[in-house]
């Protein structure tokens, strides 16, 4: 979600005092280390282990890890991609899944109704996972989209009514709005000249809206504080809204993640007066109207009338694809905040590690850490890994050396066995179900370090060492060694190594990748702004969101930013993906999106030969800001786009 209408990820809504770690004024920034950053002394230390020996470095292997000829920065309305690959656009919003009935064809003027809208693919693609149809083949599987959320301007929705913008002023546009949100489920196949296509009608083929059936699952089901009118029990709910970035599993399901769950609470009820408790205001429920208007038709998603509505979302939803029929699962071990992605790893003794971002100002890193350890091949066993398990929340302290962009860190424990936790005096939990619910509120209570937004996580095959993008975070006042800069306009990129490389380690190191930044801005030059020493004129971006490493540790970042192309953004353009080798640091820019996107989501065939990542919200702003992708005068759609290698190769090589 690049921007939004009425409120922002930007503003922190996390008032607690707690140190952005150690505290250090005026901290003379060792300004020769870290223009050295890629090559220097400090960061060949933290190299020298599993990530170093890698076979996926570019130090060890034949080929250079990364192939491809870097693209220019663009600010034309088309996908830009490298020379020899090709960008083709794949199922848009509106795509009908079935070729009979409700919403089996498409209008090209978004005229379709809600019933329509259920049976087609939905708006703002985001993130996305291919699950090969037998396991392993890589012509034919089940794509899985999230669709986060729709563009609104001026209190109207963009495009989801029609050529221009048009409030929710009826019930059908509403139930729209909630069909157009959540999951698509889509089965493709390549045909015969070797194209991906839909396969229409297929029996994979879902809608999962902002209105489907799901249960909550794990500590917090049944818990007082997740009932309603509607569900006395506390273990049922309708839909999943804001699904930003996404996981999978080693067990074949798919995890969809809740983020900015806070824009879709308000109220009808005397909406100038604001009732909201602090715990609302902490995850930012909204006081009045809200611009999706949701709440005018639904009283549950009005605070004042059904005020534990909104804590049933905020979570990690799994979901099996394969099974049509099954009911999506919220799982409550892994904390409720507003969730970016769910990236897995096992521990030594193969337990499952989900790890997790909180993408507002401020927010938190966590990981779940399962009870039970994975069985390969027992899918009845596995399908409830996720439901016990401890959740720790991460300090990134500064270490030895402060001003250095590295250092060491721990994970503390959330529980309510936890004096800071059951004895915290701005909020008290009642039990272990509320330390889940408010895991923002706990992670408070225990000094959790205040990062610049976290969004996606990403593990290297074959190190495990993992990384986070921070986004950028324009609030913030004081700096650390993770989040070294105020004012951070353009992001970073931080790792970090488990103690003895055990993803079940309680403490760990860790160093920044990448500093963000604008070398080409001339006030910039010889401050951080201009970034670290592995950002050029030729690749400068900003605002480092989605992330992923593909199976041979090139490490893909895409980004959610300004595109202004001027001021502190000039020579960046349009929102853009590029890849980077772990290694070296080298970072290269491997496709720009067009107007007013973003660049999202990820997901590669077995074989690496085909890269599935979506462009969101193309034109976001305003009417005839892009047509993308349908050209001529044609409304922007978001989409999925389909990358290949025109010599039929890996991608990226
Ligand atoms: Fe939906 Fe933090 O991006
Ligand atoms: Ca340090
Ligand atoms: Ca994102």
């Amino acid at each position: 979600m690049a921007t939004s209408p009425i409120d922002s990820d930007s503003i922190p809504t996390n008032t607690t005092q707690n140190e952005h770690f150690q505290s250090v004024v005026n901290r003379a920034v060792n300004r020769r280390g870290f223009l050295k950053f890629g090559s220097g002394a400090a960061a060949a230390t933290f190299l020298a282990g599993p990530l170093a020996a890698c076979g996926g470095s570019s130090s060890t292997s034949s080929a250079p890890l990364l192939g491809f000829k870097a693209v220019a920065a663009s600010t034309a309305d088309t996908v830009v991609v490298a020379e020899g690959y090709t960008a083709t656009p794949f199922v848009p919003w509106g795509t009908p899944l079935f070729s009979t009935g409700a919403g089996s064809t498409w209008s090209g003027t978004g005229s379709e109704t809600a019933a329509d809208q259920a049976r087609q693919v939905g708006d703002n693609h985001d993130g996305i996972h291919f699950f090969p149809i037998d396991g392993t083949s890589s012509s034919e599987g089940l794509l899985v989209i999230n669709h986060e959320y729709s563009s609104t301007v001026n209190g109207g929705y963009l495009t989801l009514f029609g050529l221009t913008p048009a409030p929710a002023n009826s019930v059908d546009r509403v139930n729209k709005a909630i069909n157009a949100w959540g999951c698509s489920v889509i089965h493709i196949k390549k045909d015969t000249a070797g194209r991906w296509a839909v396969v229409v009608d297929s029996a994979y083929n879902r809608r999962i809206t902002s209105a489907t059936p799901m249960l909550l699952t794990g500590p917090a089901a049944g818990d007082d504080k997740l009932k309603t009118s509607a569900d006395t029990t506390g273990t049922e709910v309708l839909g999943t809204i804001n699904n930003c970035g996404n996981g999978f599993t080693p067990w074949g399901t798919y995890l969809t993640c809740e983020e900015n769950f806070n824009f879709n609470f308000g109220t009808t009820v005397s909406p100038g007066t604001d009732a909201r408790t602090d715990a609302m205001k902490r995850y930012g429920i909204m006081s009045g109207a809200t611009a999706y208007a949701w709440e005018t038709v639904h009283d549950r998603f009005d605070y004042k009338k059904e005020p534990n509505e909104s804590n049933r979302f905020g979570w990690i939803v799994e979901i099996d694809p394969f099974d049509p029929t099954s009911k999506p699962k919220k799982r409550t071990a892994l904390g409720r905040f507003k969730h970016e992605n769910a990236a897995y790893a096992f521990t030594k003794d193969k337990r499952v590690v989900v790890y997790m971002g909180d993408d507002q100002a401020d927010d938190y890193i966590y990981k779940f850490v399962s009870t039970n350890a994975y069985v390969e091949g027992n899918q009845r066993a596995n399908a409830t890994l996720l439901d016990s398990g401890k959740l720790y929340v991460a300090k990134f302290n500064d270490g030895a050396t402060a001003g250095d962009f590295m250092g060491t860190g721990e994970w503390v424990e959330l529980n309510i066995s936890n004096a800071a936790i059951s004895g915290y005096s701005t909020y008290t939990f009642t039990n272990q179900a509320d330390v889940l619910i408010h895991a923002r509120i706990a992670g408070d209570a225990v000094g959790a370090t205040k990062m610049d937004r976290p969004e996606w996580v990403t593990v290297h095959p074959t190190s495990g060492e993992v990384y986070v993008t921070l986004t950028n975070n324009s609030g913030r006042t004081t700096a650390n060694d993770a989040n070294p800069r105020t004012n951070n306009l353009y992001g970073q990129i931080v790792r970090w190594r488990e103690a003895g490389s055990d993803a079940a380690a309680t403490t760990f190191e860790w160093d920044i990748f990448v500093l963000a930044g604008n070398p080409t801005v001339t006030a910039n030059q010889g401050t951080t702004k201009a970034g670290s020493s592995n950002v050029t004129a030729d690749n400068t971006f900003n605002s480092p969101d989605g992330l992923g490493f593909d199976r041979f540790g090139r490490l893909w970042i895409q980004t959610d930013g300004k595109y202004s192309n001027t001021g502190e953004y000039a020579n960046q353009g349009n929102n853009q993906m590029l890849a980077a080798d772990p290694v070296s640091k080298e970072i290269r820019r491997f496709l720009v999106g067009p107007k007013e996107c973003e660049v999202t989501g990820l997901a590669f065939t077995p074989d690496n030969k085909t890269l599935f990542i979506n462009i969101q919200h193309p034109g976001e702003s305003a009417t005839g800001k892009s047509n993308w992708p349908d050209g001529g005068s044609a409304m922007p759609r978001s989409a999925t786009v389909i990358i290949t290698k025109n010599d039929g190769g890996v991608i990226g090589t």
